[in-house]
């Protein structure tokens, strides 16, 4: 079983995800700000974790590589978003200026629409693969989005309209705005392969993931600086977070845990490899 190193992967899943675009027949006030976030860069985490887990079932290369290039659409549709004045408003993002602030809003909305469908076409055009599997998938993929969209808009709301949340309705909502993606991520390949069971197991551990994932970037966003993360910082302020019912030091050992409890859940699956693994991508989940 050969797993591929975080750089290593990149430099592979960048050539392959160029390729995409240029063999996609998409005029350029399209392509070009669906495809800009992208060529700026990006940790590929959730592709990478599509990739490597897929080799523990010895998925389909092929596939695996095609619904690493969707999630990654995916995600970058919904950085796209994100970043608009109306949502989080942000300047900056992958270390240059954020998608509205280069197109207009209106390209970059429309390009985030684009993105958010563009990947279902991908996953309903995967071949070398079973049809009850590729519906399930589908499906599966479906309510991925669904539940990022839902993440996003409890997350605004909480903001915006200043509620007063509970811990528990954080944690809800990150489980849903980021943790969804991260589900999706660890279950697609035993998904794809079949393995259903281990496909419920995974996705649950992955949505862990993904939520503390979420609490390290919340706390990016208040201890590194612009130029290690390539986005603004100091910009959650009137964020509801885990920050708004711990302090720093408690909060990162709250992700901390949570990271932990993932490895370990993996290796009581039998999953040793991937929880190596995943613990090896830990500093840079936590510093980039
Ligand atoms: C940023 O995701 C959005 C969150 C879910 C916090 P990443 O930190 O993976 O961003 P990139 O892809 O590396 O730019
Ligand atoms: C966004 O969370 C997660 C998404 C689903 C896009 P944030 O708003 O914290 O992500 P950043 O910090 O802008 O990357
Ligand atoms: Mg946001
Ligand atoms: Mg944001
Ligand atoms: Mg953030």
């Amino acid at each position: 079983m050969e797993f591929l190193k975080l750089p290593e992967f990149k430099n592979i899943f960048d050539q392959k995800i160029t390729d995409f675009f240029e063999n996609l027949n998409l005029k350029s006030h399209l392509k070009d700000p669906l495809f800009y976030y992208i060529e700026n860069g990006g940790k590929r985490l959730r592709p990478w974790i599509i990739y490597n887990f897929g080799q523990i079932v010895s998925a389909n290369k092929k596939n695996l590589m095609d619904i690493a290039i969707a999630i990654e659409i995916l995600h970058s549709s919904s950085l796209i978003h994100d970043d608009l004045p109306a949502l989080d408003n942000a300047k900056l993002r992958r270390g240059g200026p954020a998608n509205h602030l280069k197109f207009g809003e209106y390209k970059a909305l429309l390009a985030g629409d684009y993105g958010f469908t563009l990947p279902l076409q991908i996953v309903a055009k995967l071949d070398n693969i079973n049809e009850g599997n590729k519906l399930l998938l589908m499906d599966y993929f479906i309510k991925t989005i669904l539940k990022l969209f839902q993440g996003e808009m409890e997350d605004l709301i909480f903001e915006k309209e200043d509620k007063d949340v509970s811990e528990k309705e954080i944690l809800e909502m990150y489980s849903k705005k980021t943790g969804a993606v991260f589900g999706f991520c660890f279950a697609s390949p035993f998904l794809m392969t079949g393995e259903v069971q281990l496909a419920k197991e995974m996705n649950i551990i992955g949505t862990d993931f993904g939520v503390s994932f979420q609490i390290f970037d919340d706390l990016k966003d208040l201890f590194t600086t612009e130029e290690e993360i390539g986005k603004e910082t100091n910009k959650d302020i009137n964020k509801k977070t885990l920050l708004n019912f711990y302090n720093y030091q408690e909060t990162q050992i709250i992700a901390d845990n949570i990271y932990r409890s993932v490895l370990q859940k993996l290796e009581e699956i039998n999953l040793k490899e991937l929880s190596q693994i995943l613990k090896e991508v830990r500093k840079t989940v936590e510093t980039r």
